[in-house]
């Protein structure tokens, strides 16, 4: 007789006279002499995976799965280029190497905070930005469009580039390096975010062309106007805010959180970025999961989606134009 496998499921809870349940490895309880059988770092990768795993953590901060999480660390742990670790992998590790990886392991474990905030680095389109809990860990998929994707609505290199909420101020940094001859202007209402902004420009020898401005929204620009606006805001939505995993809430809180519908910051800014665009200039605004809550708080907006990798419908681009008409239809309504 055939057995399936839902004939299997059904027969596994323990019913009187059935096998116990076979228990599996509890990683987080190996003993250190254990662990000193593990020679390579293809060991201390395969524990990485093995103990992430166990414990249940949540990715998003530069990789998605455990095997790319422990790659990254641990390569970073031992001065090893993440995308050359094959010729490594079977060599073996002294005592003190050893004993440093489980430590980071066990850290990324107990803390539940984002990787980049352990290493102190994240990266971003090929670059390097120094992170911690300052600022947002850097992974705006502003930067993809920056690369490619964005030419294909701007008519010309912008001249004059306004990173909104900039955070630690990677995309003003990207796009310095995208539009060498552009000025740019990095702002953001977070003194700590800035401070880390200051150091990552610094880092990219860009200080020339960045300018870092704090203060509220469009505040600290006066009456600058800008050939092209990117904003990365807070953008999440209180259900999703209520739901996060450690790690996500291990950022500052005011650089996720957008209100109830996620769109609290995004309304204001709508409102007041055509005073800062030059005629022919236009935004481009990452909303992430959120497109549901966007077309619904503004069914009266013309944009356009930018797809990246990530999706099709997680960047807006909208011109100073469609909003200066939005603007004129409001007023019309309201009088
Ligand atoms: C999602 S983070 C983006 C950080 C960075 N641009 C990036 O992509 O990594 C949002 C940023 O908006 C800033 N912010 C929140 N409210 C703001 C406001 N009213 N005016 C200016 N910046 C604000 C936060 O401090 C935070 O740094």
């Amino acid at each position: 007789m055939k057995t399936s496998m839902s004939d299997v499921r059904s027969a596994s809870p323990s019913r009187p006279g059935s096998p116990a349940r076979f228990e599996r490895v509890d990683p987080a309880t190996l003993a250190p002499d254990q662990l000193r059988a593990l020679r390579t770092l293809r060991d201390l990768i395969r524990l990485a995976v093995s103990r992430f795993e166990h414990a249940g953590l949540s990715y998003g901060h530069g990789t998605d799965n455990a095997y790319d999480e422990a790659a990254w660390m641990l390569s970073w742990a031992l001065h090893l280029p993440v995308d050359q670790l094959e010729p490594h992998l079977d060599a073996r590790l002294c005592d003190a190497e050893r004993d440093s990886l489980v430590a980071l392991i066990e850290r990324r474990c107990r803390e539940r905070v984002p990787a980049a905030y352990l290493l102190g680095e994240a990266w971003l389109r090929g670059q390097r930005f120094l992170s911690d809990a300052r600022a947002l860990v850097p992974r705006s998929l502003i930067g993809e469009a920056l690369d490619g994707a964005l030419d294909d609505w701007l008519d010309q290199p912008p001249g004059t580039v306004l990173d909104l909420c900039t955070g630690g101020g990677s995309l003003a940094i990207l796009a310095a390096h995208r539009w060498p001859a552009a000025d740019v202007i990095g702002a953001d209402l977070s003194a700590e975010a800035l401070a880390l902004a200051t150091e990552n420009v610094a880092l990219h020898g860009v200080g020339e062309r960045v300018a870092l401005v704090r203060g509220d929204l469009f505040d600290p620009v006066g009456g600058r106007r800008f050939d092209l606006i990117l904003c990365n805001p807070p953008y999440v939505n209180q259900a999703s805010i209520d739901a996060l995993p450690p790690e996500f809430r291990a950022e500052p809180p005011g650089a996720l959180a957008g209100g109830a519908d996620g769109m609290d910051l995004i309304r204001r800014l709508l409102d007041a970025a055509p005073a800062h665009l030059t005629p022919e200039g236009g935004l481009l605004l990452e909303i992430g999961h959120e497109a549901a809550f966007f077309e619904q708080a503004f069914d009266d907006l013309e944009f356009a989606y930018v797809p990246v990798a990530a999706g099709d419908d997680q960047l807006v681009w909208v011109t100073r134009a469609v909003l200066v008409e939005r603007q004129r239809r409001k007023g019309a309504e309201a009088r």
